[in-house]
């Protein structure tokens, strides 16, 4: 079997893509690259907004004809799959295979009876299945966690993912060490909510750690990065802050999603946290962190938002200051609470308000990205960047940066660089040596010989 895996989504996607991947290739399947080359394509779904929907449909339309013209199964996964509305689609669309985000593991099963296999309740052996490091990458995501026990009214995940279920802390640290030992130099902790590890009642009950815990016991295994991601307001502590602050291997970016700055507005969220709780959880990570970067997650025009909840949303943004944010238009989501109770905002308010929120976060993340202007900062580049002659990575802060190759750094690898020049997106840096001195460019090697230089020995 030739299969080809397309994802949307979020990195809890991404990751269940991975854990799928390797199944279908201990069953015996190859991994193609493209559509074309496949006689088994398998779409990873989500439904957390409108848009990543369309693109299943138009997708599946797409494969649909293909199939048509030659023999092709075709499989759907992840958070849709679990829908009904993604199950309308399925039949629409003569899907042959569906996976509930529950039943990773039964890929095997569900392909050879063309059925759907899918649970919500995550199966036991999906918590301790290990998947086998990624070949060649110094990143890598860690599932901790997964399911939601939160009830955000616009929010479908606890729909599609169902209730929180903590992994045990020795499966974690198992799989932390395959990935080390396969060299991965940063690792992303994931979870829907991942200050809510441990919370659940299995985890209690087993005496699991904190998530404070987790990072200090993470911290020590030798990895050199670890990120995680996402945090809720609501299960923050300040433990997490001073975890962070006194594990020198966690990086110093925090993603704290308010959805919005208003009272008001967060109480029809159920976002169970008010804006003065979110804003002391802001100080507490600058107490400990003066130089933390952080970053958000915001909704605008939520149904009943005025133009007063959106001006306290502005200020917010101003009070925090913010790197970066990530900004969604509401979309009404069916199976959703404010689906079903609340009148949807009509569109140009909702993308007038949008428009105003970008230029506050552009302004913000100019004079934030700016402060970085003449610094040295740690990179983990993955490799060639769009421009020629030049590697992309990020920074321990998560800011994408662009760097020139240089003589020893021709390649992947984490390296140290300065930052020459700045934009609210982007860093653009020159490679330094252990002192700060420049390491020398390569004006005028061409591939073979830069293959022949040997490059430094990654930290
Ligand atoms: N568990 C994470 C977020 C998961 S969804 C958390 O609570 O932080 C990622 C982001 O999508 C959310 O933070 C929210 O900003 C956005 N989002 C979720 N549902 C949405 C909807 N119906 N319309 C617009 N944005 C939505
Ligand atoms: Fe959705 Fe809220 Fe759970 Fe995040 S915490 S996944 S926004 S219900
Ligand atoms: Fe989407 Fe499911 Fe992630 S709805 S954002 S893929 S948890």
């Amino acid at each position: 079997m030739r299969a080809h895996m397309i994802t949307y989504g979020c990195q809890m996607n991404e990751y269940d893509s991975h854990l799928v991947q390797s199944q279908l290739v201990s069953l015996g399947a190859d991994m193609v690259d493209s559509v074309d080359e496949a006689d088994f394509v398998l779409v990873n779904t989500c439904a957390v907004r409108g848009k990543p929907v369309d693109k299943v449909r138009s997708l599946l339309g797409e494969l649909r004809r293909q199939k048509a013209l030659r023999p092709l199964v075709v499989g759907m996964m992840g958070c849709l799959a679990q829908l009904e509305e993604g199950q309308q689609i399925a039949r629409k669309f003569e899907v042959d295979v569906l996976l509930g985000p529950g039943s990773l593991l039964d890929i095997g099963q569900a392909l050879e009876s063309h059925e759907r296999f899918w649970g919500l309740q995550f199966k036991e052996e999906l918590h301790d299945h290990i998947p086998p490091p990624p070949v060649g990458k110094l990143q890598a995501h860690l599932t901790i966690m997964r399911g939601c026990d939160h009830h955000c009214t616009y929010c479908i995940v606890p729909t599609t993912r169902g209730p929180q279920v903590s992994r045990h802390p020795d499966q974690i640290l198992r799989e932390l060490d395959s990935l080390l030992e396969a060299g991965v130099k940063e690792v992303t902790l994931l979870g829907q909510n991942v200050n809510a590890y441990g919370f659940d009642a299995g985890a209690k009950l087993a005496g699991y750690p904190s998530f404070a815990d987790l990072l200090r016991m993470v911290g020590r295994s030798g990895v050199q990065r670890v990120k995680f991601t996402t945090s809720h307001p609501m299960n923050f502590t300040e433990d997490v802050a001073a975890a962070m602050a006194e594990t020198p291997a966690v990086c110093q970016f925090v993603h704290l999603p308010v959805q919005s700055g208003s009272d008001r507005v967060l109480r029809r969220m159920a976002r169970e946290y008010s804006r003065e709780k979110y804003l002391s959880h802001i100080a507490e990570i600058k107490k400990h962190m003066p130089d933390a970067v952080l970053a958000t997650d915001i909704i605008v025009g939520f149904p009943g938002e005025t133009e007063e909840d959106f001006q306290d949303t502005l200020s917010l943004y101003d009070e925090v200051g913010y790197d970066s944010a990530y900004m969604f238009i509401y979309s009404p989501r069916p199976g959703t609470p404010s689906y079903k109770h609340f009148q949807d905002l009509p569109r140009d308010v909702k993308t007038e308000r949008l428009q105003r929120l970008i230029v506050k976060q552009k302004e913000w993340s100019a004079r934030r990205n700016a402060r970085f202007q003449g610094t040295v900062q740690e990179v983990l580049l993955r490799g060639d960047a769009y421009s020629e002659g030049s590697l992309e990575g990020h920074t321990r802060g998560n800011h994408p940066i662009v760097v020139p190759k240089a003589l020893g750094a021709l390649s992947a690898g984490l390296y140290h660089a300065r930052v020459t020049a700045t934009t609210p997106h982007m860093l653009y840096g020159e490679l330094v040596d252990a002192s700060g001195e420049p390491l020398p460019l390569l004006p005028h090697l061409g591939p073979e010989a830069a293959a022949l230089v040997t490059p430094l020995p990654m930290m």
